[in-house]
């Protein structure tokens, strides 16, 4: 069994709450619509897949350094970039239960193209169109308010001491790469980086979504990874594809199969755009985005040049030529990739007559590599030893420690949190000193002495 499947995202999101991925947020208060908290595994899966991108991105390029700038920015930040003009979603209301609708989802659903950057206008067009066709998710009637345009900016009264909070708002950041963007000038007289280099940084965006729908695939705070590219202008689109194929590659290292992945070049673009592709995942609902890949032109540092009136030019070191740099950027969520990796990792399989569900991570995203068990609760010589066997491991890998009922439920837990491999102790250990190590995917047992047991893992989760 595996995509497509109406029920997976519901198995999924059951999973990520009985084994302690993910919750809704603030549960016992009945939730909050489009936010989640990510529990003990969760935290450990959104944990790997930082490490993996920040070593990938940052680390081992020369020319890439990170940063971490602030969720707040100065308000006219969000009018140079557009947003507070700009981004907007298109909605519109059902006369009857009042459910708010995103216009262009509910257009795209009925088969017909259409998308957010579209005028008000347009956008009323089709809906006046396709009437008959368009009925309310929640009470399937079909009388709906115009479509109007609603801002995502999220506001906020940080430093405003007024009552009135629409009077100097101040927003949550709706994209981290804008405070990139107003250090370009920083980083650049901070450090030896020159054209073309990168800035990236991994950190919380806010979006006043319209629709609370696919779980943590669209939320309405969610964490970026974001790799903004300062390149020379005449170079931009080579480079440009060179970050497309690194970032297929990526996906592929990060244990995504190529069967899941497909490339979506958007025809519809924002004015200053020189190309934009999406790299879909095949999500539970279907070949959605999971990430983009943006060539911007000069726009953004023109943008805040303008607004700020400092001067974001660069000037070669070699030629002396003066120009504002281009930006291509790679722009995806942390949860919208541990999204993909659950879909891709859930299994079921028959074993013995009865469903066995397993989640098979690769092995460096699983959130807990191995799980060391002694074969009886009751008997202190097996609990002592597996402690020791326990306390040696943790040093290195995320373990787990059980011996909480019989040794067959223990598997069935760990192949629900997707842990590649168990070790028990037995009786047998007390006297040969080598435990059993049972594999997640294959089931198969074998015997490794401790003395090896490191290396034997090393090699095994790495390989
Ligand atoms: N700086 C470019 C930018 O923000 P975007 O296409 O709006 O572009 C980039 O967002 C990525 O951020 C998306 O591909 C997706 O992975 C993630 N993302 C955007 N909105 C999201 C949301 N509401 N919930 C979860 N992830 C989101």
């Amino acid at each position: 069994m595996k995509k497509q499947d109406n029920e997976l995202m519901d198995k999924i999101v059951a999973l990520c709450k009985r084994r302690g991925f993910i919750y809704p947020s603030s549960e016992i208060y009945g939730g909050f619509a489009a936010v989640y908290d990510y529990g003990p595994y969760g935290v450990e899966l959104e944990k790997a897949v930082k490490d993996f991108w920040w070593k990938r991105v940052v680390q081992v390029n020369q020319n890439v350094v990170g940063l971490d700038a602030a969720i707040f920015m100065h308000p006219k930040v969000w009018e140079a970039s557009g947003h507070v003009s700009g981004f907007a979603d298109p909605l519109m209301e059902c006369k009857n239960c009042h459910a708010r609708i995103r216009v262009d989802h509910a257009l795209e659903e009925i088969g017909v193209l259409a998308d957010e950057k579209m005028e008000v206008d347009e956008i009323n067009k089709l809906v006046d169109e396709n009437r008959d066709k368009l009925e309310c998710p929640n009470c399937k009637k079909k009388d709906f308010t115009q479509v109007k345009k609603f801002n995502q900016l999220v506001r906020s009264n940080l430093g405003n001491f007024t009552d009135d909070i629409n009077k100097e708002p101040v927003y949550l950041r709706g994209e981290t790469c804008q405070g990139i963007y107003v250090n370009y000038k920083n980083v650049l007289d901070s450090t030896r980086v020159k054209v073309p280099f990168g800035i990236a940084q991994i950190g919380k965006a806010f979006r006043n979504e319209i629709t609370a729908r696919q779980f943590i695939f669209r939320t309405r705070e969610f964490e970026q990874m974001e790799l903004q590219y300062f390149v020379a202008p005449e170079t931009d689109m080579d480079l440009y594809e060179k970050l497309r194929q690194d970032r297929w590659q990526y996906y592929l290292d990060l244990g995504l199969s190529e069967e899941n992945l497909k490339w979506h070049k958007h025809e519809n673009l924002v004015f200053y755009a020189k190309e934009a592709y999406d790299i879909e995942y095949n999500f539970p609902f279907g070949f959605s985005e999971l990430e983009g890949v943006h060539a911007r032109g000069n726009y953004d540092l023109s943008q805040h040049g303008k607004f700020s009136n400092e001067e974001l030019i660069y000037t070669d070191p070699k030629s002396n030529e003066t120009y504002i740099p281009h930006v291509i950027e790679a722009s995806v969520g942390v949860g919208r990739t541990v999204l993909a990796i659950l879909t891709e990792a859930y299994t079921e399989e028959e074993v013995n007559g009865e469903t066995r569900v397993v989640m098979k991570f690769s092995k460096k995203m699983a959130p807990v590599k191995v799980a060391v068990f002694p074969l009886l609760k009751n008997k202190p010589e097996l609990v002592a030893k597996a402690k020791q066997v326990f306390d040696d491991l943790k040093i290195k890998y995320m373990c787990e420690f059980d011996d909480n009922g019989n040794v067959g439920k223990r598997y069935r837990r760990q192949d629900e949190i997707g842990t590649p491999y168990c070790v028990t102790i037995d009786f047998d250990t007390l006297e040969d000193n080598a435990v059993t190590i049972r594999d997640r995917d294959t089931m198969e047992q074998s015997r490794v002495s401790i003395k090896e047991l490191h290396s034997w893992l090393e090699q095994k989760i790495n390989e």
